[in-house]
């Protein structure tokens, strides 16, 4: 198997962007596990499934590969498909976002996420992988672990900021709520809940800069896959 770094973390860690930098310094290509979830739950919601509604997991997992839901590489990383057209933006809208720790608190639905994700390096590309469980259960014998953490003032600024929004105080407030119950949701799930691999390495991006926190996964990057044995 190619070399898999995985960067795990909480909601607005910072860990995409982060990942898509690390991947184009390796020349790796970037990996986002949470769009493939995304791409799931934007299935799922045009397909009938309703928030709090109890979910079809196998009709859901049909209509995805009936609509040919996939990963397709750009030539930097992995952008999600549906039904032959790019789903980048559909799959950021708030429905997706407010239905898609439901979508993948599902264990079939984990399994088929992680049979896609699994294929790439297991066709010898190498890869930056992001998302919730990436060190702990979809690749434990990743090359180099990170999870990535920032506090979560600082996750929720950077949410805001991403979206072009205003960074008052009622903004904050109501942003690092919204992300509290995020973390919480992903966390407290019995399956695959978000937590730190034992052999990750921890990062507290608060005080570092964009460039500094890409800086110091890549050095490890290296410093592992130069590493005897
Ligand atoms: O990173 P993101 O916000 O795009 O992730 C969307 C959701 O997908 C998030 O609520 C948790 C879930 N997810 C997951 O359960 N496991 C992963 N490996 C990646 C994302």
């Amino acid at each position: 198997m190619a070399h898999v770094i995985a960067i795990d973390g909480p909601a607005a860690s910072g860990k995409s962007s982060t990942a898509r930098a690390v991947a184009e310094a390796l020349g790796f290509a970037h990996l986002d596990s949470g769009a493939l979830y995304r791409g799931v739950t934007l299935v799922a919601l045009e397909h009938g499934a309703t928030p709090g509604a109890p979910l079809d997991a196998n009709a859901i997992l049909l209509e995805a590969e009936r609509r040919g839901l996939s990963l397709l590489y750009d030539g930097t990383g992995f952008s999600v498909y549906l039904g032959g057209e790019p789903a980048d933006e559909a799959i950021r809208s708030a429905p997706v976002t407010g239905m898609v720790s439901a979508v993948s608190a599902v264990p079939e639905i984990r399994e088929w996420v992680n049979e896609r994700l699994r294929a790439l390096p297991g066709a010898g590309q190498p890869v930056v992988v992001d998302g919730r469980d990436i060190g702990t259960v979809v690749f434990p014998d990743a090359t180099l672990k990170v999870f990535l953490t920032a506090s979560p003032r600082t996750r929720a600024a950077r949410r805001l900021t991403q979206r072009g929004q205003a960074v008052g105080d009622a903004e904050l407030a109501q942003e690092t709520s919204l992300l509290a119950a995020r973390d919480a949701a992903d966390s407290g799930r019995p399956v695959a809940p978000l937590r730190m691999a034992e052999d990750a390495v921890p990062l507290d991006g608060t005080a570092l800069t964009f460039a500094e926190q890409v800086a110091e996964i890549v050095d490890l990057a290296r410093a592992r896959m130069t590493r005897p044995g």
